[in-house]
């Protein structure tokens, strides 16, 4: 016995470290500003949970150096590996064309109105073979990972009918399997109502409610269910009776709310304990004080209206001021196709006016938060998952300032490297 901490991987000498150690709770108002900064940084990890965390002087004492491989981290910065709370990463086909139309002054939902969005990427995905959609995820997965993420939320709600619904899930939670990614997998059957139920969504609702959802909860297809309840999607009545049974089946309530119009969406989910609401883009500065008095999550989503190009953002100042947890995603779909939550954290400055300490919050224990994962990951603390991002930065800053280009050097996933886009020189 040395009497020394065992790791099997140790990172050492990093210009600084964010550790985002705190409250194990969503950050809040100022507290989104604590990011937990240590200089001249180290962390250990072993059997891919973080064992040890604190300067490199102190941990090259601690830690057993006998089995333990180093990596030099000097003038990189450490974050925690980034959360996506958000995705609609499983989807096939892509739609290039309506961007383009969208450029010319098309709305998003006269695009829907017209049978393309959502109803076109379903036509796609029910048309589509498991091993089809399970080789688009990896490789998103995958490129999501070579920039920063090791955790992400997927949602279904390109299938709208039982059998692509669960073809969509079962996606999800096989690819989960053979990924390093943590996968936390949403059921979003109320997605739009689907063709076979033009004009009658309430009926779609029912046989979400008697069909899918006790599939669902049989097979243990997801953690949470999600809905768009939005003017001319699924009403606040829908909404709820929705949630509502979803909760009896076990899956925690989320909502697409307030993106387009405010239709009451957040009355919705107070009345139904949602742990997150997502886009927020009209909501109203009462109703931001009732999510702020419930602890519900806003999951801000800038790459939408960025790619909407209609300048409407959520007002993310008064969200954090009224003490709304914040938390951001990418929204990855054919809509809004990003992989890159380093993009998210350059357009949450520049667009919703956060600093760069309340974006990497929001980018990680808050998110982590949002997809209830807040004791495992989003923070580099003991015990938790060895999830780690080391910038090609000599300080966090860095993160929301340079953009367009990759910033992750090396990404380490459950304690192993994953990543590692250092030269071989670099390497030892
Ligand atoms: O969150 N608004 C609804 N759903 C997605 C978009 C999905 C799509 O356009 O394919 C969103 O932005
Ligand atoms: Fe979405």
């Amino acid at each position: 016995m040395t009497g020394k901490i065992r790791a099997d991987l140790l990172v050492i000498n990093a210009n600084q470290m964010c550790t985002l150690r705190g409250p194990k709770r969503p950050r809040v108002k100022d507290e989104l500003r604590h990011l937990g900064t240590v200089p001249k940084a180290a962390v250990a990890m072993e059997a891919g949970k973080i064992v040890a965390v604190g300067s490199t002087e102190e941990l090259k004492n601690k830690v057993d150096r006998r089995f333990v491989e180093v990596l030099d981290a000097s003038g990189m910065t450490i974050l925690p590996g980034f959360v996506d709370p958000h995705t609609h990463a499983l989807f096939y086909g892509s739609r290039e064309d309506e961007f383009a139309m969208k450029i010319q002054g098309t709305s998003y939902m006269d695009i829907l109105r017209d049978g393309g969005g959502i109803m076109r990427t379903m036509v796609a995905t029910r048309n589509a073979t498991k091993s089809q959609l399970a080789s688009t995820l990896t490789s998103r997965l995958t490129n999501m990972m070579r920039y920063g993420t090791t955790t992400v939320e997927v949602k279904s709600g390109y299938g709208l009918n039982t059998r692509d619904e669960l073809k969509m899930l079962e996606v999800i939670k096989d690819v989960d399997r053979r990924h390093p990614m943590t996968v936390v997998p949403t059921f979003l059957g109320a997605h739009v109502v689907p063709p076979e139920f033009k004009d009658q969504a309430d009926q779609y609702i029912e046989l979400i409610i008697n069909d899918m959802l006790p599939k669902i909860e049989e097979r243990k297809l997801a953690k949470f269910c999600d809905v768009f309840c939005e003017k001319e999607v699924f009403d606040t009545v829908q909404s709820r009776r929705l949630l509502t049974k979803a909760k009896e089946h076990g899956l925690v309530p989320k909502l697409h709310i307030d993106e387009i119009e405010d239709i009451g969406g957040v009355g919705v989910a107070v009345d139904v304990g949602a742990v997150s609401v997502e886009h927020l883009v009209v909501t109203s500065k009462a109703n931001m004080a009732r999510l702020a008095e419930k602890c519900i999550i806003g999951t801000l989503l800038p790459g939408t209206p960025y790619v909407m190009m209609d300048d409407k953002h959520p007002n993310a100042r008064a969200l954090i001021e009224l003490g709304v947890p914040v938390a951001l995603g990418t929204d990855m779909n054919p809509n809004c196709w990003t992989e890159s939550m380093q993009m998210v954290a350059s357009l949450a400055c520049t667009q919703l006016r956060m600093t760069p300490e309340e974006v990497i919050t929001a980018s990680t224990i808050n998110a982590a938060y949002a997809i209830g994962l807040g004791d495992k990951v989003g923070s580099i603390e003991l015990g938790k998952l060895g999830d780690l991002v080391l910038l090609d930065a000599p300080n966090f800053m860095h993160l929301p300032y340079r953009f367009g280009t990759n910033q992750a050097k090396v990404v380490i996933k459950s304690g192993k490297v994953a990543v590692d886009r250092r030269p071989d020189a670099e390497r030892k």
